[in-house]
């Protein structure tokens, strides 16, 4: 079997150039990565990781999700067009209070995570059916699954990601196509970065002074705990987003922290919702001592499982 052609989006940082990079390097030498991002000028970082790989295994383009016109043009370069695997991986994060966000900010953050996704699916889904085979592999978010206080509108866009693939999946089934949805916790990226940084300098005087104080007192200081204390490497995203695409059978989804399963599967255990909507007001307004303990819990399992095995 050839190598399989590999287009990665949102290389310029964080999990799309780890798992560019990570493909680019595969011992067996499975893939021939098109690692894009929408902006060339910052290709310094991923050449850097690339390393051998560069002009060998992996190649840099670019690529706006936004735009319909440069995803064209970036897959006519592609010799026949030919794509084996889409990862649909550029994205942005957003939190705060709904009524300090701006309409135009939230529909650039859909126009990136949604619609970009749907941009680059209806360019390569005619292709892959044609040759009934392919692969689109999207980084969703266990915030696709279980939505979080403060990150409404996030977590909105990635269920409308999940919707999408849900819905398409059965149809690509019919054409051999596989569709996988990878859903991290949080990973230690620029997308961390930003956000806080974002929150920090945000203008809350559109809300109420009890919700600011809950976003400013209550909810940044827990959320940076989870980072920390939970928070995975790229490279760690990278690796199961590479055992994924190897598999015979890949998974529809994936959760790549399995601390997370507990808090995504109360959805599932309660149809009415009532479960995982009071777990999270008594964790976040009640129980924030138990919390943290139970932080530190996990924080010792998050090691004992990364510790090589002997
Ligand atoms: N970090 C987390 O905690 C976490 C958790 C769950 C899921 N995710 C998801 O993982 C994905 C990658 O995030 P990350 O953590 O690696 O963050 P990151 O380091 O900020 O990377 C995001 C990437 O997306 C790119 N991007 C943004 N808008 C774009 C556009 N219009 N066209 C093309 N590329 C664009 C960025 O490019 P620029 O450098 O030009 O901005 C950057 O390369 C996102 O979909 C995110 O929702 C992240």
């Amino acid at each position: 079997m050839g190598m399989r052609q590999v287009l990665v989006t949102g290389c310029s940082s964080g999990i799309g150039l780890a798992v560019a990079v990570r493909l680019a390097k595969d011992e067996l030498k499975r893939f021939k990565v098109v690692a894009t991002m929408r902006d060339v000028e910052k290709r310094a970082a991923l050449e850097a990781a690339a390393g051998e790989t560069l002009g060998r295994s992996l190649e840099i383009h670019k690529l706006d999700v936004c735009c319909e016109d440069s995803i064209r043009e970036c897959e006519n370069s592609l010799p026949d067009r030919h794509l084996d695997i889409l990862v649909s991986n550029a994205g942005m994060g957003m939190i705060g209070p709904l009524e300090c966000q701006s309409l135009t900010s939230i529909q650039n953050l859909f126009n990136t995570n949604f619609f970009g996704l749907v941009r680059l699916v209806k360019e390569v889904l005619p292709d892959m059916k044609r040759r009934r085979s392919g692969h689109i592999v999207v980084m969703s978010s266990v915030m696709g699954v279980q939505e979080l206080l403060f990150n409404d509108v996030y977590a909105a866009s990635k269920f409308a990601v999940e919707g999408l693939c849900k819905s398409l999946a059965v149809q690509a089934m019919n054409f051999n196509i596989k569709m996988s949805l990878v859903e991290p916790g949080p990973v230690l990226t620029e997308f961390e970065r930003k956000v806080y940084e974002e929150a920090k300098n945000m203008d809350l005087s559109e809300t109420d002074d009890e919700t600011a104080r809950i976003f400013r007192e209550l909810y940044l200081p827990y959320s940076e705990k989870v980072f920390s204390s939970l928070g995975q490497s790229p490279e760690e995203v990278a690796e199961q987003t590479l055992q994924l695409i190897v598999s015979k059978d890949p998974p529809f989804r994936h959760q790549t922290n399995h601390l997370y399963t507990p808090m995504t599967s109360m959805k599932h255990a309660d149809p009415t919702g009532h479960l995982p909507l009071d777990a999270f007001y008594k964790i976040i307004f009640q129980h924030d001592r138990v919390f943290n303990v139970s932080l530190g819990i996990m924080r010792f399992l998050q090691r004992r499982m990364r510790k090589p095995k002997v």
